[in-house]
């Protein structure tokens, strides 16, 4: 029996509970695949911290690289924010997706018909929304020198720097042009060429790089119109193109057409080893313990896992149908509820998952 090595990183907050679920989960789909899973669980981000003093201990990157996959659920916690940079959940996340080599992170966002009135927008207008932001993850201002702060003439400054080269831009609008060929053919590259001097290189670079993938239709978009044409009509887009920081902001804006982070799952991949499954969502420390979180999210990660990080298509598909069915009868999280649903906890939602697997 083929057999597979997982890291699991239940990190902080909500994580060790959606991440319980996600594991009953593929279990449950491993087993009637005839598949097995090994699982490593380390501790990454605050639970880090607590741990050994720092948010990425070489043994969970070590434990990362010698897997097939890794999923990971969330990081952060109040308790840690006052801490300095280099020992904060988020340092460890990015040394994560840097130690890696993860350059590409996909986000898919989906308007499922059950969910359709948990959106703040108008049904007419996220009905069929289907897209996918295909975000830089390891360049860009995020990872820019030189930065820092220095004191001048009485007066403090701080300052990062945008910065991509040739080959950066290059690989990940491969990522996004092969993908857009699999989905829609259309592609949508969001820069702020107008006034910046790396978005005037990405901008050429995706235009050299089209040369090669001319069935896809390419169009370019400065980002703060990308950011209004999201909520003004967001079925426009198939696949969007963006750098780290527009990515960042992009991504969480078009979450939010689904009406809850909740429910939104991500791939981060490199040229070459394991890569990371996480969801899009945070820590919710506010919910944290209290059974109330929403695994939807995770168990649509553990999927993208299945069939991007394992070929294990079927698997995967029966996870995703599983999400479908609860929804459809009506189950519902709290971040979810309407009217008449039945609401429940994380591990009920994760049994109902169980059952109709
Ligand atoms: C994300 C998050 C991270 C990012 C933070 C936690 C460092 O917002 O994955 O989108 O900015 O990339
Ligand atoms: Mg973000």
């Amino acid at each position: 029996m083929t057999r597979y090595r997982l890291t699991l990183l239940p990190g902080d907050g909500i994580g060790p509970e959606i991440t319980a679920v996600a594991r009953q989960l593929l279990d449950a789909v491993s087993a009637r695949h005839g598949f097995a899973l090994d699982y490593d669980e380390q501790p990454v981000g605050g639970a880090a911290i607590d741990a050994t003093g720092v948010p990425l201990p070489e043994a969970t990157l070590e434990a990362c690289r010698a897997s097939d996959a890794v999923l990971l659920a969330a990081i952060g916690g109040y308790q840690y924010d006052a801490l300095p940079r280099e020992q904060r959940p988020e340092t460890g996340l990015l040394a994560l997706r840097s130690g890696l080599g993860l350059f590409a992170n996909l986000r898919p966002v989906k308007i499922l018909s059950a969910l359709i009135d948990a959106s703040s927008l108008r049904p007419e207008v996220i009905r069929g929304v289907d897209l996918l932001v295909v975000r830089e993850l390891t360049g860009g201002i995020y990872f820019g020198t030189p930065k820092g702060r220095v004191e001048a003439d009485g007066h403090v400054r701080a300052f990062n720097t945008m910065a991509y080269s040739d080959d950066e831009i290059d690989r990940i609008a491969r990522v996004g042009f092969e993908l857009a060929a699999q989905r829609g053919g259309r592609l949508c590259s969001v820069d702020k060429a107008n006034v910046l001097d790396v978005s005037q290189l990405w901008r050429d670079r995706v235009e050299a790089i089209h040369a090669d993938y001319p069935a896809v239709e390419l169009s370019h978009m400065y980002v703060d119109n990308a950011a209004m044409q999201l909520v003004r009509d967001p079925r426009q887009f198939d696949v969007l193109l963006t750098s780290n920081l527009f990515g960042d902001i992009l991504s969480d804006e078009a979450a939010m057409l689904t009406g809850s982070i909740g429910m939104l799952p991500s791939a981060s991949l490199g040229s070459e080893g394991p890569g990371l499954f996480e969801p899009v969502h945070g820590s919710a420390p506010d919910i944290a313990g209290t059974d109330k979180a929403n695994p939807l999210a995770m168990v649509l990660s553990a999927a993208m896992l299945l069939r991007i990080g394992l070929h294990q298509g079927a698997a995967a598909a029966d996870l995703e149908r599983a999400v479908d069915r609860v929804l459809e009868a009506g189950y519902r999280t709290g971040d979810l509820a309407a009217e008449g649903a039945t609401v429940l906890g994380c591990q009920a939602m994760g049994e109902q998952l169980l059952a109709v697997l």
